[in-house]
C-alpha cells in the first residue's frame, strides 16, 4: 500500500520485489490520509505499507493518530510497515519529528530507514540504515546480501564520524536554521505568483497549486524564467487524471544565493 503523492522509487520498488502497489490518495492542501479509505485499501492480502514522512513530495508529517491507525491495521491484516524517514532532522516551525516506530503498536512491524542523503547533503553517497525488531533486521539483512551486497566502507567510517559529531554539537539546530532561510526565500518568491501555497511543516520542498495543467504550467515556467519545478501529477499514479493534477514542486535544497537569484527571476516576468 502506498500512500500518494509519494517518492517515485516507491511503485519501481513495489513492482520489482513482486508486488502489486495499491493507492491511497491523499490531497492538496494539507494531504491528510483519509483513515476509512486508507482501512478500505490495507486487507490481508497486504504485505507491506510504505510510509514517508515528512512527506516528499508534499512537505507534510504523519500525525500521531494516522501512525497509530496505521499500526493498528498492520497488526489487524498481519502486514508490516516502512518507514521512510530521510527528513526526518528537517521539521520547521518548533514542530517535532514523530517516527512511526515512536508508537507502541507499529513498532513491532516496522522498518524504519534513513540515511545520510538529506541530514548530511550528502545525496550521491547512498548511504542508510535500516533499524527494526531483530526479527525484522535479520529479514533485512537476509535480502541486503542479495541486493546491494555491501556499502563503500570509507564512506561508512565518514558517516560514523558524521553522526557523532553532529550528536556532539549543534549541527542539526545549524542544519535547520540554514533551510528555514532558504524556505522562508521560497516562499517569498512564490507569494507573489498565481499559485495556492501550501507551507511545508517538514522536507526541503514546497507543494503549490496552479490553475491547469501542471506540466504545461512547469514547462512555462522554465522556459520564461529559467527556474525548474517539479509536476505535481508525476508523484501519482494517475497522472492529470488524478489529484494531482495542477500541483507544482519547488525545491529548495540550494544555497541562498541560488534561491535568491531564482526569486529575482521569478519576479522578472
Ligand atoms: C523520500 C525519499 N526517500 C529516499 C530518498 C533517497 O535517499 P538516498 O539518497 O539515501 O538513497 C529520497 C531522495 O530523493 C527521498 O526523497
Amino acid at each position: 500500500v502506498l500512500i500518494e503523492p509519494c517518492y517515485d522509487l516507491y511503485p519501481y520498488a513495489v513492482v520489482a520485489a513482486g508486488g502489486v502497489p495499491v493507492y491511497v490518495p491523499t490531497a492538496f492542501p494539507d494531504f491528510r490520509l483519509d483513515l476509512d479509505r486508507l482501512a478500505a485499501a490495507v486487507t490481508d492480502r497486504t504485505r507491506v505499507i510504505v510510509v514517508n514522512t515528512p512527506t516528499n513530495p508534499t512537505g507534510q508529517l504523519l500525525s500521531a493518530e494516522e501512525i497509530g491507525a496505521l499500526g493498528e491495521l498492520a497488526a489487524r491484516h498481519d502486514a508490516y510497515l516502512i518507514s521512510d524517514e530521510v527528513y526526518e532532522h528537517l521539521v520547521y516551525d518548533g514542530l517535532e519529528h514523530l517516527p512511526v516506530a515512536s508508537d507502541p503498536v507499529a513498532r513491532e512491524r516496522t522498518i524504519t530507514v534513513s540515511s545520510v542523503s538529506k541530514t548530511f547533503s550528502a545525496t550521491g553517497w547512498r548511504i542508510g540504515w535500516a533499524v527494526a525488531p531483530q526479527p525484522l533486521s535479520a529479514a533485512v539483512r537476509s535480502a541486503h546480501q542479495f541486493v546491494t551486497f555491501n556499502a563503500t566502507t570509507p564512506l561508512q567510517r565518514a558517516t560514523a564520524v558524521m553522526l557523532d559529531v553532529a550528536a556532539a554539537g549543534d549541527y542539526y539546530r545549524t542544519l535547520l536554521a540554514q533551510y528555514t532561510e532558504r524556505r522562508d526565500i521560497l516562499l517569498a518568491a512564490l507569494a507573489g505568483l498565481e499559485l495556492e501555497i501550501g507551507r511545508p511543516r517538514g522536507t526541503y520542498f514546497v507543494m503549490t497549486r496552479c490553475a491547469g495543467d501542471d506540466t504545461a504550467y512547469v514547462k512555462d515556467l522554465i522556459a520564461s524564467r529559467g527556474v525548474a519545478a517539479i509536476p505535481g501529477s508525476a508523484f501519482y499514479h494517475d497522472g492529470q487524471a488524478g489529484p494531482g493534477r495542477g500541483l507544482v514542486r519547488f525545491a529548495f535544497c540550494k544555497r541562498a544565493d541560488t534561491l535568491r537569484t531564482a526569486a529575482r527571476r521569478l519576479r522578472s516576468v
